[in-house]
């Protein structure tokens, strides 16, 4: 019987150990801290499938290469639209009870970037918390093994190929196959919507294990999240309901930068929000939603609306302030279709796998459905043997990238390592707007940081590995595409004339 480690208990790694054991593997789940405590479990807005008749999966896939701006692999675009509806019917068969309109049909919103409205919702905006819940409970009653608290230290390797995981505390857990699906990591930066979990753990561990990586240059900043009190996202689904963005003077100002305004793709909302926060001093932009009514924002918006109150803001009545903040990895381990990385008997699913689904920019409400496409796919390859306890078959040939920058000296006046020095410098230098100079700087005090012996928690050093390579990849791609915007090479939707200041970004 194959036994199998599942790294990460979020949407991809419970549908990667639910489909393993269904095909008979013997699995363990193993996640740093409760089965429920994942990024998952914060997802607002939903999952994006096609589930009307009205709508198509070329509309869909079409939608998802145009905000990846192209660099999107079209088979896993492909793969991702084409399974997503059979993904939403195992979900419900699971137990998941997505929103329904009236009429018993599925109630669909609609969400920057999508021309149709195809973004399934669950508990209005609690769709992560609900698959969180039944998809934990489906792993429970399959009798897989759960370790809670569990923290990945590293990858066993063992004749070239990945033969288990050793934890934090000694403990070595023996595996035909590993599944990475640690999610992402936000925590690279001083401002994200991300859980405090977020520590890029899995890539980071296939790193050192000697995987291939792509598309780390690509970080998506989402356009909204509070910015009173600690980080909470404010779904794109609120503006899909038709709240707006305006300035201090009240003027909706996301028309500068697209024809659908306040509906264009994340990166290009984000840079406006910035843009606009840059010409009043920092000042936060604020999220108009006073149109939908105080009865209509608490029952579409339920966990939002808890949120904005217990910060003393009532949206009902007044606009609310927001900003730009980190989001989503759309690069990351770099897999075929199927899961299989670089090294033999490991794979990667979900956030922390680079697919080539996203290209540039992950589309609104992807990544959920991404977790249960690409985990079903790893738990059903792992389970039909593939390279598991086979041999040595290699897997997927790595991304080709562009040509590497010439390494930086380590910077002689980096500041003191602290995690809260590295995500300011990632968020100043490696953020929403780059360039040039700011990334030198930052690949010298990360050189400097690397080169010292200094004890560090797994969770740092797996920061400060992944943020070096983030940095490596903006550097050595010297364009502007999608969510790796260059203030040195700007694209056609931001002029020349009108570049990203640095101090929008220091709020
Ligand atoms: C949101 O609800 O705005 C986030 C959904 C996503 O990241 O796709």
């Amino acid at each position: 019987m194959t036994t199998v480690v599942v790294v990460g208990s979020g949407i991809a790694g419970l549908t990667a150990a639910l489909h393993a054991a269904e095909n008979g593997c013997r699995v363990t789940v193993v996640t740093k801290g409760a089965l429920h405590d994942t990024n998952t479990r914060w997802a607002q807005g939903g999952v994006a499938a096609v589930t009307d008749p009205a709508d198509t999966v070329a509309s869909h896939a079409n939608d998802t290469m145009t905000a990846g701006a192209g660099l999107n692999d079209p088979a896993a675009v492909d793969v991702l639209v084409g399974e997503g509806p059979q993904r939403i019917a195992e979900m419900v068969a699971r137990g998941v009870a997505f929103d329904r309109a009236a009429d018993g049909e599925f109630a669909r919103g609609l969400e920057a970037a999508h021309a149709v409205a195809r973004v399934l919702h669950a508990g209005g905006d609690a769709t992560g918390a609900e698959i969180q819940a039944a998809l934990g409970a489906a792993v429970r009653s399959a009798g897989i093994v759960v370790r809670e608290h569990a923290l990945l230290r590293d990858l066993v390797l063992r004749d070239g190929r990945v033969a288990g995981i050793d934890l934090d505390g000694g403990e070595r857990l023996d595996a035909d196959a590993v599944i990475l699906a640690t999610g992402g990591a936000g925590q690279l930066y001083a401002h994200t919507t991300n859980p405090a979990g977020a520590t890029g753990d899995g890539i980071a561990a296939a790193l050192r294990a000697g995987a291939a990586v792509a598309d780390l240059e690509f970080v998506q900043f989402h356009p909204t999240a509070l910015a009173v009190g600690a980080p909470f996202l404010v779904s794109e689904a609120v503006r899909g309901e038709g709240a707006t963005l305006v300035d201090d003077a009240g003027r909706r100002f996301c028309f500068d930068a697209h024809p659908d305004g306040e509906l264009a793709p994340r990166d290009v909302v984000a840079r406006a929000n910035a843009r606009a926060m840059a010409a009043q001093n920092g000042h936060p932009v604020r999220l108009d939603a006073t149109a939908l009514g105080a009865q209509r924002l608490a029952a579409r918006f339920p966990t939002i609306d808890a949120a904005v109150r217990e910060r003393g803001l009532d949206w009902a009545r007044e606009p609310i302030p927001v900003t730009p903040a980190a989001h989503y990895l759309m690069g990351g381990v770099v897999t075929d279709l199927d899961g299989r990385t670089t090294v033999p008997g490991l794979y990667a699913a979900g956030e922390t796998a680079r697919t080539g689904v996203h290209g540039a920019n992950r589309l609104a409400s992807n990544s959920l459905l991404e977790g249960a496409v690409f985990g079903a796919r790893a738990g059903d390859a792992v389970a039909r043997g593939g390279d598991a306890g086979t041999g040595r078959r290699p897997a997927v040939a790595p991304v080709a990238e562009p040509a590497p920058e010439p390494a930086v000296e380590p910077a002689a006046d980096a500041p003191v390592f602290s995690r809260a020095a590295l995500q300011q410098l990632m968020w100043a230098e490696a953020g929403l707007v780059r360039d040039a100079s700011g990334l030198d700087r930052a690949a010298g005090v990360l050189a400097a940081w690397s080169a010292e012996h200094a004890p560090r928690s797994i969770e740092d050093a797996n920061l400060l590995l992944v943020a070096t390579h983030v940095v490596a990849a903006a550097r050595a791609r010297g364009v502007s595409v999608g969510a790796h915007f260059r203030s040195d090479a700007p694209d056609a939707e931001t002029p020349a004339s009108t570049p990203l200041p640095q101090e929008a970004l220091a709020c």
